[in-house]
């Protein structure tokens, strides 16, 4: 298969995951929009069902990208407030082990995708096959960083054994990436991961590292294209 017939292959495993996902969304709840290539096939079909009058939902996303997409599409959206909960989150992942611990922040959305899951009931992974992983650790563990303490995280991670790039930006390859917060994101290299709790713990305690991509005890439940088929994955 060429790349672009496997790239192709892949973004219709994306889609059928992100269309099994309607099926967990009910009338009136309150969804958590995730970030993402996966994601944003849901909230394109999420668009069709709320535009067709056959859902009424209210929204968050986990990113500017999602929340415009999901504002030209007419789903309506609510501002953060203290109480709110979230009945339902979809987002994609970089990758999902059996356990349903996660790599995420590929798309440098990392750190509010950890603060909506957190605020979820539900949080419903959905992935193409390239995503489950009998081990975490082949895809960079993302870091969201203060650009203030970057030199000294650098040498904190590079401490942990974890081979830290900073991430430059696509625009301009010059430039570092930034996140919607205006952070800067990181790039580790550990390999595969043994220990992600104690890894998890350890990355918290340097002063400068605002969140990591490591999503862990957060999901419920993954749909992911296996063998043609979307399989629901529990942990
Ligand atoms: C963004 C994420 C995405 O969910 C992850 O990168 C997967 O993206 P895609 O669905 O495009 O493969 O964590 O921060």
């Amino acid at each position: 298969m060429t790349p672009i017939q496997d790239k192709s292959h892949l973004d219709q495993e994306k889609q059928d995951a992100a269309r099994a996902a309607l099926r967990w969304v009910q009338d009136g709840m309150l969804v958590g929009l995730g970030t993402g290539s996966t994601a944003a096939h849901f909230i394109r079909q999420l668009g069709a069902k709320v535009q067709a009058g056959e859902l009424r939902v209210q929204a968050t996303a986990t990113s500017l990208a999602s929340e415009n997409l999901a504002r030209q599409l007419g789903i309506p959206l609510i501002e953060p407030r203290r109480g709110l909960r979230f009945n339902l989150t979809v987002d994609g992942a970089d990758e999902v082990d059996p356990h349903l611990h996660l790599i995420k922040g590929g798309g440098g959305a990392l750190l509010r995708e950890k603060i909506i899951a957190t605020a979820s009931d539900y949080l419903l992974v959905i992935a193409d096959s390239s995503k489950a992983v009998a081990q975490l650790g082949k895809f960079p563990l993302p870091l969201e960083v203060v650009s203030f303490a970057l030199p000294w995280v650098l040498d904190a991670v590079a401490a942990l054994g974890g081979n830290p790039v900073v991430r430059m930006s696509q625009q301009d390859p010059d430039k570092h990436a930034q996140s919607d917060q205006g952070n800067l994101l990181v790039d580790c290299h550990f390999g595969a991961l043994n220990e992600v709790e104690q890894l998890a713990r350890q990355l918290k305690t340097i002063p400068g590292i605002v969140e990591h991509g490591l999503f862990l005890g957060l999901a419920r439940a993954a749909l992911v294209v296996q063998h043609g088929q979307v399989q629901v994955l529990r942990p």
